[in-house]
């Protein structure tokens, strides 16, 4: 025999040496959840080891996020109040211009996202608004949308991610976010979201399962390739700065197809499936939880994600500091 591969598996060192992909923490985007209130940490039953957190523990958390050299969180806001025009999404004092505020105030340098969205805020749990007959009114969404977003430039965020799924929101809003002097708040495009039960617990955590249908109307066909390429072409088009897929694991290919065939960062979203699969399992004792975390993020990292967003960037970061 010649030609030998396990030669260059011989010694750790080797291996330590010819390994193609790393990890590190300053790839992680960490998603939170942010509620009204004070003191407030309440852990969310279907994702342990994530919880609701009030504007004072959440900067607490992100202060402790980026002393494990995270970069960079994800604002998911819960409101006290829902309506059938999501009020609550785009008010200047809502829930997320406030925890950005707090957060840009006492951690000045963490890049601050925030999740661009009507679900957790519409009585009706969509993603946009409903007409009388129960359909998603794309053109009536766009214009809530860029106000939300405007109301978490107004407050400081370097990003916001409309993960909504409505036609042409990310041109919507560029131009709201330039009209009003914004021009360097950036858009994290959710552009390839496909209509996962991977969402599932997500859905808990943020209350905005929808009370009718289902969101195949705006979400994507999971058997689609093609499709996934004219979404992520269009936002780019739009303006988009970064496109992101979601979910993550079950969609490697299609990261794969989006990291060769487009030019900006791709973001990966770990979904809340994917990480309570892994919780509860490791509860159970079937499975080594850190090593089966950190597989699954060098995963998404091969198949070609620049960044994860991931709710074990805490963890996975610690655990990467003990490799
Ligand atoms: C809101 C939104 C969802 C997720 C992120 N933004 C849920 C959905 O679209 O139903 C899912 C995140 C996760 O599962 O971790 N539209």
């Amino acid at each position: 025999m010649i030609i030998r591969p396990r030669r260059l598996r011989q010694s750790a060192g080797l291996r330590a040496m010819l390994q193609e992909t790393r990890l590190a923490p300053r790839n992680f985007i960490s998603p939170l959840f942010v509620v009204s209130g004070k003191g407030v940490k309440e852990p969310i039953a279907a994702m342990p080891g994530q919880y609701h957190f009030s504007v004072d523990t959440l900067v607490k958390e992100i202060s402790e996020l980026k002393q494990n050299g995270i970069l960079s969180v994800l604002l998911f806001g819960i409101p006290d109040q829902k309506d059938a025009k999501a009020s609550r999404a785009y008010a200047d004092d809502g829930i997320v211009p406030q925890a950005v505020k707090a957060i840009k105030d006492k951690l000045p340098e963490m890049t601050v996202i925030t999740d661009v969205c009507l679900c957790a805020y519409t009585d009706h749990g969509h993603c946009g608004v409903a007409t009388p007959d129960g359909r998603i009114d794309n053109d009536a969404t766009l214009d809530l949308l860029a106000r939300q977003a405007l109301s978490h430039a107004k407050a400081g965020a370097d990003f916001t991610a409309p993960s909504d799924m409505m036609d042409g929101r990310v041109a919507a809003i560029r131009a709201a976010l330039n009209q009003h002097h914004f021009p360097d708040v950036g858009i994290i495009s959710y552009a390839v979201k496909y209509a996962s039960a991977f969402y599932g617990p997500f859905r808990e955590a943020t209350d905005c399962a929808p009370q009718f249908g289902d969101r195949k109307t705006y979400q994507m066909d999971p058997a689609n390739t093609r499709e996934a390429l004219k979404e992520a072409l269009l936002d780019i088009e739009e303006g988009a700065d970064m496109i992101m897929v979601k979910p993550a694991l079950a969609y490697l290919d299609i990261i794969s197809l989006v990291r060769v065939e487009c030019l900006l960062p791709v973001v990966a979203y770990n979904v809340s499936g994917e990480y309570s699969m892994v919780k509860a399992a490791a509860e159970k004792g079937w499975l080594d939880e850190t090593k089966i975390m950190l597989e699954m993020l060098l995963s998404i990292k091969r198949a070609g994600a620049d960044l994860i967003v991931t709710y074990f960037a805490k963890e996975a970061a610690a655990a990467l500091r003990d490799e």
